[in-house]
This record gives C-alpha cells, structure tokens and sequence, in this order.
C-alpha cells in the first residue's frame, strides 16, 4: 500500500480532489444498453402477419390484391414456386370456391385447379349449372386457394404458412363479395373455420368471414375415393338449393 502512496506521488498526484473517498471496487451500475440495429446472425423478429394485414387492408382492388401479394416478400413458398396462383373466374359471382394451394399444373400455368382435380371440379360444378368460363354471374364461379404458391413436393401448408396468408384471403373474400363460400378439403376449412374434420363436416353450412360456407370434400380425395362422389354430389345439391332459394 505504501509503495503504490509513492508511486503515485511520483507520479505527480500529489492532491486529493474529492472529500470522499470512491470505492472503485463497488459494483458498478449496468452501462445502458444501446438501440443496436439487429445483424444477421440476429435478425428482428418480423411480424409478417401484421404486415401481410395491412398490406391487404390497404387493398381496394382485386388487382391491387394480387398486386400486394405479389410483393409480399415473407411467405418461403414464394422462393420455391414459378409464380403466384392469385385465382380464375369471373369475379362477378355468387359462388366462391376456396382450396387448398397450387399444385404442379397450377403453378406452371398460374391459375388454381387446373391440373386432374380441377378437371373434376369443373365437371361437378357444370352438374348444377356453373362454370368458371360462364359470363353471367348467375351460372359464374370464382376459384382461389388458401396458398398462392406452390409447396414444395405439395406438401400440407404450414401452420404459420396459412396465418401469415390469411389476411389476404380474408380480403379476397371480401372484395369479390360471394352469397356462399365453398371449402375443399380440409385445408381449406381449417383457414376459413379453424378446424378440420371434414368426413364430419361437408354438407353442413356453416359460416366463415360472414358467409355461408359449406364444407366439400376435395376433388384430389374423390379421385383417390370415387365412392365419396355420392356424398359430394349431395354437396353439390346443397349448393343449388341454396342460391335459388336466396335469389
Ligand atoms: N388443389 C388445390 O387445392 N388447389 C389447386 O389449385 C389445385 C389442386
């Protein structure tokens, strides 16, 4: 202790400057911590949903829609997939049919439903007198998925995949403005309603996004399980009889 006295004297500090003594071992408060920009290694947690909900919000067009999901850089299926499947038919309708996400053919030619499972949904759907081609918005139907790209392999969506698309269904739904909204599958119920089960499900209306929905069994599952085209067929119906007792 002595020798460090001398040493500092030596030194030149030969004056005390304060009256009390600091204890420079005491624990030294917590510097603040400064705004640091996040690196790369450390990316912000972005709010993709909050982002995609304003970007669809601020949509006032079908194709100020697709435009804005064309921008939506958050989605990862966008990386994997030639292009967006925004929708076909005539946005003058009253029917609007909502599956799952684009397949091979799909993403190829950038319109749902246009691969073997399309084909079959045409032909139900000209069964009660719709079509996607037709003009008139009496016999029109309009056709957009849940996922407006492509999985990869076509696997299932994504739980986080769906919620940070929704808000663009959402609003999708809202500008063309259906009297009913179809579901296909079970996908596309668990956007719309929030669950799945859809053995149980079709054929009973329900309600998502303050439409009347039914719950159809997919056209890739009546493929696969062309004995459920007799439940579907009654589907079908159930449709029919809903638009022209609502006319
Ligand atoms: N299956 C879907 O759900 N959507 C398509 O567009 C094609 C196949």
């Amino acid at each position: 202790m002595k020798h460090a006295l001398e040493w500092q004297l030596e030194m030149g500090a030969d004056e005390a400057i304060g009256d009390t003594p600091i204890d420079r071992y005491a624990v030294a408060p917590e510097p603040k911590k400064k705004a640091v920009a996040p690196t790369i290694d450390e990316p912000q947690k972005i709010d993709a949903v909050a982002i995609a909900s304003a970007a669809a919000e601020a949509a006032t067009s079908l194709e100020a829609l697709r435009e804005a999901m064309e921008q939506f850089e958050h989605c990862g299926l966008k990386r994997g997939a030639k292009q967006l499947v925004f929708s076909d038919g005539q946005a003058k309708t009253r029917v609007m049919i909502v599956g799952e996400a684009p397949g091979r053919d799909e993403d190829l030619q950038g319109k749902p439903f246009v691969g073997r499972a399309g084909q079959l949904l045409d032909l139900m759907f000209s069964h009660i007198g719709l079509a996607r081609t037709s003009p008139d918005p009496a016999h029109a139907l309009y056709i957009t998925n849940v996922l407006p790209w492509r999985p990869p392999q076509n696997r299932d969506p994504k739980p986080e995949e769906v919620a940070m698309m929704l808000p663009f269904l959402k609003r999708h739904i809202e500008l063309v403005d259906p009297d009913v909204l179809v579901a296909m599958g079970n996908h596309a119920c668990q956007a719309l309603l929030g669950r799945q089960g859809i053995t149980r499900m079709r054929g009973n209306w329900m309600e998502s996004k303050g439409k009347p929905l039914l719950p159809m069994f997919h056209p890739a599952y009546l493929l696969r399980n062309p004995i459920a085209k007799r439940e579907a067929w009654a589907d079908l119906l159930e449709v029919k009889a809903r638009l022209s007792h609502h006319d």
